[in-house]
């Protein structure tokens, strides 16, 4: 079997970071792309030269041509800039939109039938803006949050019950923002929702430090934010959809009616496979689930009309 081809635009933290474990689990030839000569070139070579000690057949080649990206099975998208502190990812509106505008052409022309998961912030809108630029049908193209957010949550609800953070299954829905929505009453521990096993105050603490939880790290590093968790929060979608997983996994995906909301990319748990987003899956909200998923959406929303989309 030819190996899949996946392409990421942007060489940065994120962008490297998921390039390095693609390239060391082996599951596919991976392209780095940057604007900046040279420096994706080194890290593909670095990377390359890894490859041997990981015993992997990957290649891993650095680009500043589109071309090279062609025929690709899945394009990553994190060029942009990152967050500073006292930015929220919504600051980074503008700038990123310009960037992800120019992107979106480079990768239709290369790859039209590729899938294209969004990483730059503000990811949903970024996600809007690259399914308007390419054209592609809305199924071949996601974002990346939810991935991540129910990993902190993850981290967060391990740490308390002091279980292994791999043990437990978060659900998080919403925009990729500080109105994020954590799910408690969907999220579980060996099959129990930990609205069973922790205290509601102790919760909320714990929903509150994953919805500024990527601004808690941006705060430590100061020059930029995280970057090994949405790597390999990446990492996992990326195989879901090369293996066609059929994964269920929280994945930024554009609405046309689920969860009360149209014409808008926001956070579900979908199953990804080859095709993209195979299927949304629509939990059952209460009243006060779905008032907050409406309003995160809401804050999408408002971005998005910024950009006229
Ligand atoms: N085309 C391709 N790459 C570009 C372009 C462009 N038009 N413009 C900028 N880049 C590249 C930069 O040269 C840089 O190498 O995008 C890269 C971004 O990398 P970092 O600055 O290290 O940022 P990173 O931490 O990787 O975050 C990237 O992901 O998580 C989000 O909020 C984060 O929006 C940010 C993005």
């Amino acid at each position: 079997m030819k190996r899949k081809k996946v392409s990421i635009i942007g060489a940065g933290h994120v962008g490297a970071s998921t390039a390095q474990l693609l390239a060391h689990s082996g599951i596919c030839d991976v392209v780095l792309f940057d604007v900046v000569e040279g420096m994706p070139q080194g890290k593909a070579l670095d990377l390359s030269e890894a490859c041997p000690l990981w015993n992997s057949a990957s290649t891993v080649t650095g680009t500043n041509d589109y071309a090279d990206t062609a025929g690709s099975d899945v394009i990553v998208v994190t060029a942009g800039i990152a967050r500073k502190p006292g930015m929220s990812r919504d600051d980074l509106l503008k700038t990123n939109a310009e960037i992800v505008g120019a992107v979106g052409k480079g990768i239709t022309a290369a790859s039209p039938n590729g899938v294209i998961i969004a990483v730059t912030n503000p990811m949903d809108v970024m996600a809007h803006l690259l399914y308007k630029t390419t054209g592609f049908p809305h199924h071949r193209v996601m974002g990346m949050g939810g991935v991540l957010d129910a990993a902190r949550f993850s981290t967060f609800v391990a740490w308390e019950l002091n279980v292994a953070p791999g043990a437990v299954n978060s659900v998080i829905l919403g925009g990729h923002g500080d109105q994020m929505v954590p799910m408690p009453r969907f999220t579980t521990v060996g099959g129990v929702p930990v609205t069973e096993l922790i205290p509601p105050d102790r919760i909320n603490a714990l929903v509150e430090r994953t919805r500024s939880g990527g601004a808690e790290i941006v705060s430590l590093l100061k020059t930029g934010s995280a970057y090994y968790a949405p790597a390999a929060s990446t990492f996992q979608m990326v195989k879901a959809i090369i293996f066609d997983e059929k994964r269920p996994l929280p994945a930024a995906c554009y609405l046309t009616g689920q969860y009360g909301v149209s014409g808008l990319y926001a956070g579900v748990p979908a199953i990804l496979g080859a095709a993209g987003v195979e299927r949304i899956i629509e939990l059952k909200l209460n009243k006060h689930e779905h008032e907050e998923f409406t309003r995160s959406a809401g804050a999408v929303a408002s971005l998005v009309k910024i950009l006229n989309l």
